[in-house]
């Protein structure tokens, strides 16, 4: 499974890189708005770091801005991949740039069907939000399950980013079920390296290797 990172903030974003496990990174405007410097230049930089899909988001809400905005984006880097909301104009803006070979990533994805419409859209991407859907007392991750299902019966060429991830439980539920990729947080990554009996190894194995070093 790729892993991405959910992040706009260049520190975090160079800070995994250089763990050597990253594919990609998501953005989205509220991770660029709690950032100082401009969404461009934030944009350019990450594209500097990271060799793999950048998504940045469009924020236009009628199909020709869509498209004209989405054109600019993917003008900047070869990899950044345009970030379009799951609406009907989205779909036909989708349609579109697909055919020009432009890199969708159809957001806001709450369930199969929007998923659906999406891949026919021609979505190099599809970002179900799996922790948004807990939130409202849906299984996020069985949503993810059935667009997996989806994807196993016909020939899209559509990859499933699992996002809005809460916790490393999402992570591992969404590589168990195959999904291509998971675009985590910065906390939460870190929070999977972690495991108190790795932490207590450790000390264990240094605290006996001080006695070795008496001898
Ligand atoms: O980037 C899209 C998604 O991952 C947002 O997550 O935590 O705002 O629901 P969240």
């Amino acid at each position: 499974m790729k892993i991405f990172i959910d992040s706009a903030n260049i520190e975090q974003i160079r800070e995994v890189n250089s763990w050597g496990i990253l594919d990609g990174v998501t953005t989205n405007p509220t991770l660029v708005a709690k950032e100082k410097a401009d969404f461009g230049s934030i944009v350019k930089e990450i594209c500097e770091i990271v060799d793999g899909p950048i998504s940045a988001e469009a924020i236009s809400t009628e199909v020709d801005e869509i498209v004209g905005e989405a054109r600019k984006l993917a003008a900047v880097h070869k990899n950044i991949v345009v970030k379009i909301p799951m609406t009907e104009d989205g779909l036909k803006a989708t349609k579109m740039l697909s055919k020009e070979g432009i890199k969708v990533n159809m957001t806001l994805v709450f369930s199969p069907a929007q998923a659906l419409l999406a891949c026919k859209a021609g979505a190099k991407y599809i970002s179900p939000f799996v922790g948004r859907l807990d939130d409202v007392g849906h299984d996020g991750m069985d949503i993810v399950s059935q667009i997996l299902d989806i994807l196993d019966n016909y020939d899209f060429d559509t990859e499933v980013i699992v996002a809005s991830v809460r916790h490393p439980g999402h992570v591992v539920e969404a590589a168990r079920m195959g999904a291509h990729i998971a675009t985590i947080p910065y906390d939460v990554l870190k929070k999977m390296f972690k495991h108190p009996l790795t932490d207590a190894g450790i000390e264990r194995f240094l605290q006996d290797w001080q006695k070795v070093a008496k001898r």
